[in-house]
């Protein structure tokens, strides 16, 4: 198959250290094997740092986001880091350029491409890009919820929901540099508009990804 994943710098890099990019790197070396992998790395806890910073500084919320995409490059030089010789050495910064570095044959890694969305969008737009047959996409939560899990402990996990649904449950949220929900309206228009398969899981756990691509019941899916 050919396979992208996304991996929220809310995960990567939520203990400031490389813990997680070995844990990643060792389950796509072996991923790598049997399927063609591209993947797309978040920004965290380090984006959002740099951009409360150039923020701070009075700069426009595209300059902000283009502080994040850099980080977000920085993450991903760090998992190709992980990857060695698996990796292509260099992190694409146009879904062009992924393509391209593919014909390596190794795995791609990327951050951001450009401002006003965020890497769930960028992993949706590569899939489809490279018409991919699946998009992993790894964050901090289980999957999706019908209710905040935080707040109310009645929340049930959403086991398949369609884009449309999805597209009216995220319509009002958040839309500044650093605070993308969940996944972004670009992400899910992607998924709407192409046949790929989306599941989203939760990458605190690495295994996860391999459930996913084994088609265990995990996470929420996207139809
Ligand atoms: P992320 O998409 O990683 O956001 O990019 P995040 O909020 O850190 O998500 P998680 O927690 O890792 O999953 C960090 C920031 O970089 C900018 C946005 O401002 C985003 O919030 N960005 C990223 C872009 O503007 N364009 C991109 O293509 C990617």
């Amino acid at each position: 198959m050919r396979i992208v994943v996304a991996i929220g710098g809310s995960i990567i890099v939520k203990n400031r250290d490389h813990e997680k990019f070995h844990q990643y790197g060792k389950i796509l070396k072996d991923l790598s094997k049997e399927n063609e992998l591209f993947i797309v790395v978040g920004g965290g806890i380090f984006a959002r740092e740099y951009i409360k910073i150039a923020r701070d500084l009075g700069v426009n919320e595209a300059k902000c986001d283009d502080i994040g995409i850099d980080v977000t490059r920085l993450n991903a030089r760090l998992l190709i880091f992980a990857l060695g010789e698996y990796a292509y050495q260099d992190v694409p910064h146009t879904f062009q350029e992924a393509m391209k570095f593919a014909s390596s044959g190794k795995i791609i890694v990327m951050g951001g491409t450009e401002p006003a969305h965020s890497t769930d969008a960028v992993g949706a737009i590569l899939t489809e890009f490279v018409n991919g047959d699946l998009f992993v996409n790894l964050t901090s939560v289980d999957g999706m919820y019908n209710k905040d899990p935080n707040k109310f402990d009645d929340a049930e996990l959403i086991e398949e929901i369609s884009a449309d649904e999805m597209l009216n449950f995220i319509k009002d949220k958040e839309v500044k540099a650093g605070t993308y929900e969940f996944m972004d309206m670009t992400a899910i228009q992607m998924i709407k508009r192409s046949s790929f398969q989306t599941i989203v899981v939760n990458g605190h756990y690495p295994e996860n990804l391999i459930k996913a691509v084994n088609g265990e019941k995990i996470g929420t899916r996207i139809v």
